[in-house]
C-alpha cells in the first residue's frame, strides 16, 4: 500500500471516527471536553442532559460515554444503571466532583468503566477514552461472532436442498426448535445430523444459551459420567451443568451402556417439565439388523424420541445432489480463487447414480477435489466419483461382497458362455452382446479370456 493510500484510509476512519458521547449540564465543561477529544482524533457528540443522550445510545452504539454525575433530571448514576441494564459492555466514564469518593466507588460497583475526578487531567481523559473504545470494539466483535454461529437464519440458509424430505426437514427444524421436548436425530453418516442439531438450537428460544456436545463413544462409563454429571477432574463445570437452559447434544447415543442409560434417565427425570435443558440425541450408526430401539431401554428411547428427525441418505435426494455439488464447488472455487468446474451431462448422471455411502460429507470432498483438479488440468468429475466410490465401498456391499465384484463376475461369465456357444467367433459375440470390437477385446483381456480357447 502506498503512503498516500494509508493516509487516505487514516483520514477516512478519523472522519467516521470513534464516537464519544459527552453529557454535562454545564456548557463550558461540555465544550472544553469536546474540543480536547476532537483534537485527539475522536468524534465527540455532546449533550446537555442524560435524557437527550439516551436517544442516540443503544446496544449497537459502537463508542463510549463520558458523563457528569451531578445533573438536574436524570443524574450520572441513574444513567449508568440504565445503560448497564441495556448493555453491560457499553463503557461509561463518570466525572465526579472533588471529594466525591464514595460516589466514585459506588459508580465502579455499578459497572462504570472508570471515573475522572474534577479538575481532571486531559491526558488521562484521552487515555481512558482510548481504552474504553478498545474494550467496546472487542465486545461488539465477540458479540457479532457469537451471533453468526448462533444465528438460526444463517444455519437454515446453509441447509441446501429442495427435495420434499428437505422441505419437510426445514419445517420440522422450525417447529421442533420452538418446542420443549427432547429430539432424536437419526440417519446415515454424513447426512447432516450434527448440522441439524445446531440448527435446532439456533432457531429456538435457547439460542442465547449454551450448545454443548459430547460423544458417548469417547470414553468408558466412569469418564463419561464424570464429564456429564461431575465431579470434573481438575475442576470446572460438568457438561450437564454447562448446558443448563440450553442444549445438551449427545452424539453416538447408541453406544450408551445400560448403566449409563439408567443414569441419563434419572437425569432426564430431574429436569422437570418443561425440561430446563433440551437433549438432542444423535444416533450415528446401526449395526445391521439392529435398530436404536434395540440398543436403548424403551423408557429412555421414548423420552429421547419425543420428537424424531430422520435424515434421508444423499442417494435418495434426487436433484439435490447436483444442487449440493454446485453449491460446494462454488464455495471451494471462491476459496481457492479459481473457476468452478462445469458439470457435463455425463458427470451429472454419475453424481445422480453414485451410491454415496459417505453422503453429503463425501460429496463435499468430491466437490473440493473437482475444483482442485479443474484448476490443475481441467479433468472430469466422473473419474473422481468413480474412484471415490471404489474406495468408499460401504453401501455397495451385499453379503460382504462389493457390487462391483458381482457385476464383474457376471460380465465374465456372460462373455465366456457366449464365446463358447459361438465357438470363438468374435463377430457373432459382438453382435449378440452389442459390443464394439475394441470393448470386447479389452474386456476379454481384463478377464484373462483368450479366443484360441474356444475355437
Ligand atoms: N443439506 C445440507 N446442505 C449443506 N451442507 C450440508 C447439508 N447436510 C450436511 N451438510 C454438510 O455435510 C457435512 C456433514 O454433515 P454432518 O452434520 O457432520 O453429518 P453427520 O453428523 O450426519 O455425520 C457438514 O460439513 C455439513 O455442514
Ligand atoms: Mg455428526
Amino acid at each position: 500500500m502506498t503512503d498516500q493510500a494509508t493516509k487516505d484510509i487514516e483520514k477516512e476512519t478519523r472522519a467516521q471516527g470513534p464516537r464519544i458521547v459527552i453529557i454535562d449540564d454545564e456548557h463550558d465543561m461540555r465544550a472544553s471536553i469536546s474540543q480536547w477529544l476532537s483534537l485527539s482524533g475522536f468524534q465527540p457528540e455532546s449533550f446537555a442532559s442524560a435524557e437527550e443522550a439516551l436517544r442516540v445510545l443503544g446496544p449497537e452504539f459502537d463508542g463510549a460515554v463520558i458523563s457528569d454525575i451531578r445533573m438536574p433530571g436524570m443524574d450520572g448514576m441513574a444513567l449508568l444503571k440504565r445503560l448497564a441494564g441495556m448493555d453491560a459492555t457499553l463503557p461509561v466514564i463518570l466525572i465526579t466532583g472533588h471529594g466525591d469518593v464514595p460516589m466514585a466507588v459506588e459508580a465502579m460497583r455499578l459497572g462504570a468503566f472508570d471515573f475522572l475526578e474534577k479538575p481532571f487531567d486531559p491526558e488521562r481523559m484521552t487515555d481512558l477514552a482510548r481504552r474504553a473504545l478498545k474494550a467496546r470494539a472487542l465486545a461488539l466483535e465477540a458479540r457479532a461472532l457469537r451471533h453468526e454461529l448462533a444465528d438460526g437464519k444463517t444455519l437454515m440458509r446453509r441447509l441446501v436442498g429442495n427435495a420434499p424430505e428437505m422441505v419437510r426437514l426445514r419445517e420440522d427444524i422450525l417447529d421442533y426448535g420452538q418446542a420443549d421436548g427432547h429430539v432424536l436425530i437419526d440417519g446415515e453418516t454424513g447426512t447432516g445430523k450434527t448440522l441439524v442439531a445446531h440448527a435446532l438450537h439456533a432457531v429456538g428460544p435457547r439460542a442465547g444459551r449454551r450448545f454443548v456436545s459430547l460423544s458417548c463413544l469417547c470414553a468408558d462409563d466412569e469418564t463419561l459420567a464424570a464429564r456429564l454429571f461431575g465431579p470434573v477432574s481438575g475442576g470446572g463445570l460438568p457438561l450437564a451443568e454447562e448446558a443448563r437452559g440450553g442444549t445438551l447434544c449427545l452424539e453416538d447415543i447408541e453406544a450408551l451402556s445400560p448403566a449409563m442409560q439408567a443414569r441419563l434417565l434419572a437425569f432426564l427425570n430431574d429436569l422437570g417439565t418443561p425440561p430446563a435443558t433440551r437433549i438432542v440425541a444423535i444416533c450415528n450408526a446401526h449395526e445391521p439388523g439392529r435398530t436404536l430401539e434395540d440398543a436403548l431401554r424403551p423408557d429412555l428411547y421414548f423420552r429421547l424420541a419425543a420428537m424424531k428427525i430422520t435424515l434421508p441418505p444423499l442417494r435418495a435426494r434426487g436433484e439435490d445432489i447436483l444442487a449440493l455439488f454446485n453449491d460446494y464447488a462454488a464455495r471451494f472455487a471462491e476459496e481457492y480463487g479459481c473457476p468452478a468446474p462445469e458439470l457435463s451431462a455425463q458427470d451429472a448422471a454419475h453424481l445422480l447414480q453414485a451410491p454415496w455411502p459417505g453422503n453429503v460429507r463425501q460429496l463435499i470432498a468430491i466437490a473440493e477435489q473437482a475444483v482442485l483438479q479443474n484448476r490443475r488440468e481441467g479433468g472430469s468429475v466422473v473419474s473422481l466419483v468413480m474412484a471415490d466410490n471404489e474406495t468408499a465401498g460401504g453401501a455397495l456391499t451385499t453379503e460382504g461382497k462389493p457390487l462391483k465384484e458381482y457385476v464383474e463376475a457376471f460380465e465374465r461369465t456372460l462373455i465366456d458362455n457366449t464365446m463358447r456357444r459361438h465357438k470363438g467367433s468374435i463377430t457373432a459375440v459382438m453382435e449378440e452382446l452389442c459390443l464394439p470390437r475394441r470393448t470386447l477385446n479389452e474386456k476379454m483381456a481384463k478377464y484373462g479370456l483368450s479366443r484360441a480357447d474356444y475355437v
